[in-house]
């Protein structure tokens, strides 16, 4: 159990998609856990559709066999799956033509025409605007319906708002849920709380006390079969427009008026809309493109992404860039932010450096003062650090240490770390827009990127090679050494 859980209101959830890797890897697992963890009320159907002919019985081995490569050993038993899969319907639809909608409206129908009605497109991008009017001819759309959509939201400025404009033909913003996982991260949800529920840190959460923010997300994986699929996009569209500019913003922003959708996302569109522009004139000093090489992975020798890609690329499976947000609060503090494939370890930490004291009044025999950090660590072990300067106990003198107030989440509550996919899928069906993007800040992510891109492409700027298991080329470590700092490696 993952602490008290509040039972939904009765929905039929529809996954286009349905028998896709994100299904299999992470919504029907997640939506397990969320039945087991008694969210689902009775009489609710998740419907899984594809083009492909399969009977609903067909759909429950694949989705059982989902859940026992994807759920913990300890969170299955039998009569929690068997329950689950009693809730598993599947259709066959020509998402894009004309077969299987009158089917799928008549079984949408047996529910009621007031049943919550959550569409999920687990597609390609290219066909969101395709199904999202086909339910509309096909009168799936009740008064109750949300539909959600997932990254790529395009691949520039041009086609997110061509894509966001489609759908906005047939659903209005309240009912397009567009996910971006890391906002239901545990530790991300908590960055709220440690602002806005506590009195001490929000005080000190400005350029007068804090030196600098750094970002990283590192992944062990390389790309080895998606990097067909990937050297169409690169590190800076994959994961800095969206998980690690979202994260700054949730760092950055303003104490919103109220913990509502709107207000949240009001204030990180304000940050957002303050990065400062990185063009021809600075892209050379403030981003680092890399990509990863023959190595060292987590278990034994790996091929490097040219390999991987049997080809040749000029696609960054790395990058890190130095951020400043343009606002009162924010100036000179930079944002560091690093996210790459093939690194030594998976692990994603958000730490905020605090300055150092102004003067020291202990002997140099005491030891090196460190500057204070609060790290929040996303995955994996969630939770908060904060490294504080004491005494070492005992005798000796006044010897100083630096040690960690640590509250590891799975060390100080019992439940289970539910991921991220559990919490989003479930405020979809609550129309809970909190952690979801909005357009406007979907397109300001963009707007900040595309000069990011151009300035790449007029400067020639070329990635650089790092060794596989490495934390990225050494320009990298140069863009954090330059201004007297460095990287804090997640551990
Ligand atoms: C996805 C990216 O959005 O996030 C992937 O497209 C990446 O390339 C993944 O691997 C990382 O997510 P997580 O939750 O495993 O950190």
């Amino acid at each position: 159990m993952t602490g008290q859980q509040l039972t939904v209101d009765l929905f039929d959830y529809v996954i286009f998609g349905g028998g896709g890797d994100l299904a299999e890897r992470k919504l029907l697992p997640a939506l397990y856990h969320r039945d087991r963890d008694g969210s689902i009320p009775n009489g609710a159907r998740i419907i899984g559709v594809s083009r492909t002919e399969r009977s609903d019985d067909d759909y429950k081995i694949f989705a059982r066999k989902a859940i026992e490569a994807h759920v913990a050993p300890g969170d299955m038993d039998a009569e929690s799956i068997q329950r689950f899969l009693s809730r598993l319907h599947y259709m066959s639809v020509d998402a894009t033509g004309t077969t299987g909608w009158k089917e799928l409206k008549a079984l949408l129908d047996k529910g009621g025409s007031d049943r919550i009605r959550a569409f999920y497109l687990a597609v390609a991008p290219t066909i969101f605007g395709a199904i999202a009017a086909k339910l509309k001819t096909n009168s799936l759309v009740n008064g109750n319906t949300r539909v959600v959509i997932e990254k790529p939201i395009g691949r520039d400025l041009k086609s997110a708002k061509t894509l966001n404009a489609e759908i906005a033909k047939h659903f209005s913003e309240d009912q397009i849920f567009r996910i971006d996982h890391y906002l239901g991260k545990e530790t991300v949800q908590n960055l709220m709380a440690l602002r806005f529920a506590n009195t001490l840190y929000d005080p000190v959460w400005n350029s007068t006390f804090i030196d600098h923010v750094q970002i990283t997300v590192a992944e062990s994986v390389g790309l080895g079969s998606r990097a067909g699929y990937y050297d169409t996009s690169g590190a800076l569209r994959d994961m800095i427009q969206n998980h690690l500019v979202q994260l700054l913003a949730l760092v950055a922003l303003e104490p919103p008026s109220a913990f509502k959708a709107d207000a949240i996302r009001d204030e990180k569109l304000k940050v957002l809309r303050a990065l400062k522009p990185i063009n021809a004139d600075n892209v050379s000093q403030v981003t680092v493109r890399g990509q990863y090489r023959a190595g060292a992975g987590e278990d034994g020798a790996v091929k490097g992404y040219l390999e991987d890609l049997n080809g040749p690329s000029d696609t960054e499976t790395f990058v890190s860039l130095k951020v400043e947000v343009n606002n009162w609060r924010w100036a000179g503090v930079p944002f560091y932010l690093r996210t790459g494939k093939r690194m030594p370890t998976r692990g994603s930490e958000i730490v905020i450096t605090f300055k150092p004291i102004p003067m020291s009044i202990f002997e140099g025999s005491s030891g090196r003062i460190f500057q204070n950090r609060l790290v929040l660590r996303l995955q994996p072990g969630e939770g908060v650090k904060q490294w504080l300067m004491i005494k070492n106990p005992g005798p000796g003198g006044m010897k100083l240490r630096q040690v960690a107030l640590d509250m590891s989440f799975a060390e100080e509550f019992e439940a289970r770390q539910p991921d991220a996919y559990e919490r989003l899928l479930m405020d979809v069906i609550r129309r809970d827009q909190s952690l979801f993007m909005r357009r406007d800040e979907v397109e300001a992510a963009w707007e900040w990127v595309d000069p990011i891109l151009k300035a790449w492409t007029d400067t020639e700027q070329r990635v650089q090679g790092y060794a596989s298991g490495t934390w990225g080329p050494s320009g990298a470590v140069a863009l954090i050494e330059r201004d007297g700092r460095t990287w804090h490696e997640p551990e």
